[in-house]
């Protein structure tokens, strides 16, 4: 059973996300595209190379000719030098203009086949085929793309929307639990932000998603992908209501980079989205009894609600150099209920700090 919805914003983009159970409608998918392509290039890193490009090369159209580009696996090669390396294999291939990339994979994939898609020959077409449940839920929808410069996380980059997405849910069985649980930090973001029965219908089938139920998993990405796309639609190049997506990305993204990249980016989510709880109901906007109910899903979907050994001064000093900062202060995202975001200009340091202090655990704590 397929299941299809389309992400449209009128004069500037109109694709289609599809659900699958295999990669058998592919082909007809994109034959629906009217693409004049004569050529088409897989992208994908070397774990999903090993589990997927075979089927996936199999189901693409006949008769148009197919090239296989492969990367190493890893956050760490998402940058200018393997974007060289597609540049190079797509000129000396012959791509043109009319031809298209697929990117299958995860968010890494994702980010920098878009960005390779976005400034070949200024431009051309590619589809997504998320692989983890986090480009699936999030990056592979919404048409930002980019890569990692030195050690600077996404900091180039273009928005670029894909000419659709395909996701075959059969790939998430061979995702480990830890993968698992990044995307899940994503999700309950979703829910937080703009989908409260989302939210308590996550608390309800906790069970049929962490035993990967398809019909569940589907679902609960339709609904994460409709939430996206609603704000993408309204508001593609983040001028004002996309920020909300960042609900727990602030502290995240801090914790992130003082952990050296070696916590998940979804448990920094899901741990900065507990900071940022904590700060709503400071604010007076959300009630304990809320903050307990997010901490315990954390607990749930195998999220942290603390993390050990980080200076507070220092998590505060790396929220500063969050690309969403608006004049001198953090575009924070609070929530005034469960299902729904504020975003909000000010936030004091001394309120950071305090909501850094509250995520951190005390016995190593400074
Ligand atoms: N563009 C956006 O809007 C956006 C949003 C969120 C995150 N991101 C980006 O996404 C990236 C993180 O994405 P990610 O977590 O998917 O990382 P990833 O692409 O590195 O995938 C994580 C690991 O899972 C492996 N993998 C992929 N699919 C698999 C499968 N089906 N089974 C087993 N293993 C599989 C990959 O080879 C990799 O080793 C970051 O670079 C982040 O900046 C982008
Ligand atoms: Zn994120």
């Amino acid at each position: 059973m397929e299941e299809v919805l389309r992400v449209t914003r009128e004069h500037a983009f109109d694709y289609p996300i599809i659900w699958a159970e295999n990669f058998d409608s592919l082909a007809d998918h994109m034959a629906d595209l009217h693409l004049a392509c004569t050529k088409i290039c897989v992208v994908t890193d070397s774990h999903v190379e090993k589990l997927y490009a075979e089927s996936l090369l199999a189901a693409l159209p006949k008769n148009i000719q197919t090239d296989l580009f492969v990367f190493p696996a890893g956050e760490e090669n998402k940058n200018l030098d393997t974007v060289n390396e597609l540049y190079y294999f797509l000129i000396e291939k012959r791509y043109s203009r009319k031809d298209i990339l697929v990117a299958l994979g995860g968010g890494v994939t994702g980010d920098l086949t878009g960005y390779a898609a976005a400034t070949y020959l200024r431009g051309i077409d590619f589809i997504q085929v998320p692989t983890t449940l986090l480009a699936q839920v999030d990056s592979s929808v919404g048409g930002k793309t980019g890569v990692d410069f030195r050690q600077f996380k996404n900091m180039i980059g273009a928005f670029h929307q894909p000419r659709m997405v395909y996701m075959n849910m059969a790939v998430l069985s061979t995702l480990d639990d830890t993968l698992f649980s990044c995307g899940m930090g994503e999700v309950l973001k979703t829910g937080l932000i703009q989908n409260a029965a989302l939210y308590r219908w996550l608390d309800k089938q906790r069970n049929d998603i962490l035993s990967r139920q398809t019909e569940a998993l589907t679902y609960m990405i339709r609904e994460c992908c409709k939430v996206k796309s609603g704000v993408v639609e309204r508001d593609p190049k983040e001028k004002g209501e996309r920020a909300i997506l960042n609900l727990g990305h602030t502290i995240g993204h801090a914790v992130e980079k003082l952990m050296d990249f070696s916590m998940p980016h979804g448990h920094c989510v899901g741990v900065g989205t507990v900071a940022a709880a904590w700060l709503s109901v400071q604010r007076g906007l959300l009630s304990q009894k809320d903050l307990a109910w997010i901490k315990e899903m954390n607990t749930v979907y195998g999220l942290p609600n603390q993390v050990d050994g980080l200076s507070a001064e220092k998590v505060l000093e790396a929220t500063k150099s969050d690309k969403k900062v608006a004049g001198g202060r953090v575009r924070f995202i609070l929530l005034d209920a469960v299902g729904h975001a504020v975003i909000d200009d000010t936030v004091t340091d001394d309120e950071l700090l305090a909501a850094i202090h509250y995520i951190s655990r005390r016995k190593n704590y400074e």
